[in-house]
């Protein structure tokens, strides 16, 4: 028997702690019959659980590589009526949902599943997958400054784990300059922190490569489904 709430997010229904906030909304069926309270224990061999009356155990894996643009929240649903990435893949019909998450002002690459397994593994920074930014900063970072951002920088939350960082451009002309950041962590806000840190804020901020996934072709506000040979390749990664 296990916590019915592992169970939804092993199936890869959404995140273990939006499992919960599914069975406490009583959109989750067990047996016929809504269960609200947490921790209440399944067999996921022999019940019948349902989610909006849909069975969980019906889904395939769907793996999908978005283009985010800036305007739009990182969550299933928004109580203020943003436009969220789930508007973002209206199309699909499985219960996909954002692995990590991306600023609402930040754009670029963000992966969607509804295979949990794999959707935490990818978040977990013991793994080590590179998540590159290219950032546009105020101000001309000195070459100090950027190795920093590289080694380690101290944030309210404790020191930054060792990464990269580059700059691509100075433009002096508008006093800006654009770098690039390649972190395994993925904490709140943490590029715009780490910039802000050394003094040098974030203007825009873009997702470019997550592992060895970039955004091609996929044009901004749009998406593709990853190739069987990349989900093999990410499976295989993160064993
Ligand atoms: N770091 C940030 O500051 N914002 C993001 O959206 C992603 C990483």
């Amino acid at each position: 028997m296990e916590r019915l709430q592992k169970v939804l997010a092993q199936a890869g229904v959404a995140s273990r702690r939006s499992s919960e906030e599914l069975i406490k909304q009583g959109r989750v069926k067990v047996n016929g019959a809504i269960v609200t309270e947490l921790g209440t224990k399944v067999d996921p061999a022999s019940d019948i659980i349902l989610v909006d009356n849909k069975s969980i155990a019906q889904e395939k894996h769907v793996y999908l590589l978005v283009n985010k643009p800036t305007g739009v929240i990182t969550s299933m649903h928004d109580p203020q009526g943003r436009k969220t990435v789930r508007d973002l893949v209206k199309s699909i019909n499985e219960r996909v949902y954002p692995v990590g998450r991306l600023d609402y002002d930040t754009s670029g690459l963000l992966l969607m599943t509804n295979d949990g397994d794999l959707a935490n593994r990818l978040a977990h920074p013991s793994y080590e997958i590179d998540k590159v930014y290219r950032a546009w900063v105020k101000g001309i970072p000195s070459k100090a400054s950027v190795n920093l951002l590289a080694t380690g920088i101290e944030l309210e939350d404790g020191m930054t784990s060792p990464g990269e960082a580059e700059i691509l451009f100075i433009d002096k002309a508008h006093n800006r300059a654009q770098i690039q950041l390649t972190i395994h962590e993925g904490r709140n806000r943490q590029v715009r922190r780490m910039c802000e840190a050394i003094g040098h804020p974030v203007v825009t901020l873009e997702r470019i490569r997550v592992g060895f996934l970039t955004l091609d072709e996929v044009r901004s506000g749009g998406f593709r489904h990853l190739k069987p040979q990349e989900v093999k390749h990410l499976k295989k990664v993160l064993k």
